[in-house]
């Protein structure tokens, strides 16, 4: 495996994405939190940073600890560093160097630059430049404003790049990553999804023996595809758990346990809908809802693990980059709002817990769940939040006015798939607004609720674009909707992207 050391940039994530695409294992770990490095690693890359090598407080790394020892990749402020402390000099560039640049010099035969040809295109992002190399190091690229745009420790396995392979607009980004990992580090380019299932579920055996897992399943792709892979392990010692909270889809916990039963999986749906609306009764603020539904759901699933005799492990669909956040350089990101799913084990229930999808990123958990051939409709779902459409109704949750979004968003959903365009969208929804407006109906006045639809473009939820569905598309679905479900007489649609918006309204 490659080891990727983060000083906090926010490409590292996408470093670890390129290298897995080449079917490579690594592993992001904290600069200052570095694991015991043994046998399986193959080499190191550190990465970039917002903080500067020149500052009071930059972040340190001794770099000589695999210097010389393993190959070394220092991408941005990861070259910098070892430039500056390995006898160079780093300083503010004069020009700004941002975006767009070209190799104009490659040094012939540098292993790094294989099948790279003069002139490629890189991508640059940084503020400090690096003026002066030591002795021992060589320059093996430069572009027309940067000289060292690249160079290595010389006869040694260790380089630094300025600019950043890891992004598209590099165009031979992949062909340099690929160098350094396949030619420099050694490493086989055997790790896939089938490997993937085949080493989890034998260390899973290895690991739980005959004990009995608890696991709480919602009809999303990470929970999913944890379920299955411990099923495969340990058959019928894994018990799932699917609550209806009341707050999912029109006949969404019907058709998703169908499903799930279908999968071969020990499964018991439990009804707690009642429990969950007394709950809510009386609560309008957006983050008293949520706590709310965490701690019924807690309850509920706390009541349902206790009836299963002998449990000693609580199995959870935790993916990598719940992991990276929660370890991360800066800490965990300022909680914009606490998403309860990502709160940990209460207490009270002193179970072991079992995360076999916890390397892995969510593109990956869908390439796993299609080897494990996990049906289509499970793996292609939009996210769809843990407290359901009780945020999105604004302000109190009733059962009407669940029954009456249910309806609103079956049709909205519905025409999504039937005019192609539900698996372009990354996740849309309709929304309750609690606004009354005037509308005629026939002879009649009406005085109803609105309902809004939204449905956003995104890659992972952080940020994210309204989608320019058509108009032809919208009108049909308005239609419908105010046609048929009692109590909405106005549409609307969102055209907010995030941010400044969110994606839910609550
Ligand atoms: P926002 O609204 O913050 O949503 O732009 C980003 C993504 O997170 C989902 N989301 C939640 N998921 N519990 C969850 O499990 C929550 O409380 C929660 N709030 C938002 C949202 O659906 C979107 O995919």
């Amino acid at each position: 495996k490659i080891l990727i050391l983060d000083f906090g940039s926010q490409f590292t994530q996408l470093i670890a994405r390129r290298v897995r695409e080449l079917n490579i294992y690594c592993e992001i770990h904290p600069f200052n939190h570095v694991p015991a490095i043994d046998d399986s690693v193959k080499g190191v890359i550190l990465s970039g940073s917002p903080y500067s090598v020149r500052q009071e407080d930059a972040l340190h790394y001794d770099f000589k600890t695999i210097h010389g020892k393993l190959p070394l990749l220092g991408v941005c402020y990861g070259a910098q560093y070892m430039a500056h402390f390995g006898g160079g000099e780093v300083m503010a560039s004069s020009t700004r160097e941002y975006g767009r640049a070209n190799l104009d010099y490659i040094k012939p035969g540098n292993p790094l630059f294989k099948q790279i040809p003069q002139h490629s295109q890189v991508w640059m992002s940084h503020a400090d430049t690096i003026s002066r190399i030591a002795d021992d190091y060589e320059v093996i690229a430069s572009t027309e404003t940067v000289k060292v745009a690249a160079y290595q420790i010389k006869d040694t396995q260790t380089y630094g790049i300025q600019f950043h392979p890891e992004v598209t607009h590099s165009i031979d980004g992949k062909q340099l990553l690929q160098n350094f990992l396949v030619d420099i580090c050694g490493c086989t380019q055997d790790w896939t999804p089938d490997s993937f299932v085949e080493t989890t579920v034998a260390a899973l055996r290895e690991k739980l023996g005959d004990d009995k897992v608890v696991l709480g399943l919602s009809g999303g792709v990470d929970s999913s595809v944890a379920a299955v892979l411990l099923h495969q392990a340990i058959g019928k010692n894994l018990h799932c758990i699917f609550v209806d909270n009341g707050l999912l889809r029109k006949d969404e916990f019907e058709s998703v346990l169908e499903s799930y039963k279908h999968m071969g999986l020990n499964i018991k749906g439990v009804d707690a809908k009642q429990r969950f609306y007394d709950a809510l009764s009386g609560l309008s603020d957006p983050e008293k809802k949520r706590k709310a539904i965490g701690r019924v759901f807690i309850e509920v699933f706390d009541d349902e693990a206790h009836q299963v005799q002998d449990v000693k492990w609580l199995g959870q669909g935790t993916i990598y980059p719940d992991v990276i956040e929660s370890v991360s350089v800066k800490g965990p990101s300022a909680t914009i709002k606490s998403h309860h799913n990502v709160g940990g084990l209460p207490d009270f229930m002193k179970l072991k817990v079992v995360e076999p999808l916890n390397t892995l990123f969510k593109d990956e958990v869908r390439r796993v769940g299609k080897t494990l051939k996990i049906d289509d409709n499970i793996l292609g779902r939009h996210p769809f939040p843990g407290p359901g459409l009780a945020i999105r109704i604004l302000g109190e949750i009733t059962p009407e006015k669940v029954a009456i979004l249910q309806e609103a968003d079956a049709i909205y959903i519905n025409n999504l798939r039937s005019a192609g365009v539900y698996d372009k969208v990354w996740q849309a929804g309709a929304i309750y607004l609690p606004v009354q407006s005037v509308g005629v109906m026939g002879d009649e006045r009406t005085y109803e609720n609105v309902v809004c639809l939204r449905a956003v473009e995104s890659l992972d939820g952080m940020t994210a674009d309204w989608c320019h569905l058509p108009y032809d598309l919208l009108a049909k679905i308005s239609n419908e909707i105010i046609n048929n479900v009692k109590g909405i007489n106005r549409v609307v649609y969102d055209i907010s992207s995030k941010p400044p918006a969110t994606i839910e309204w609550e």
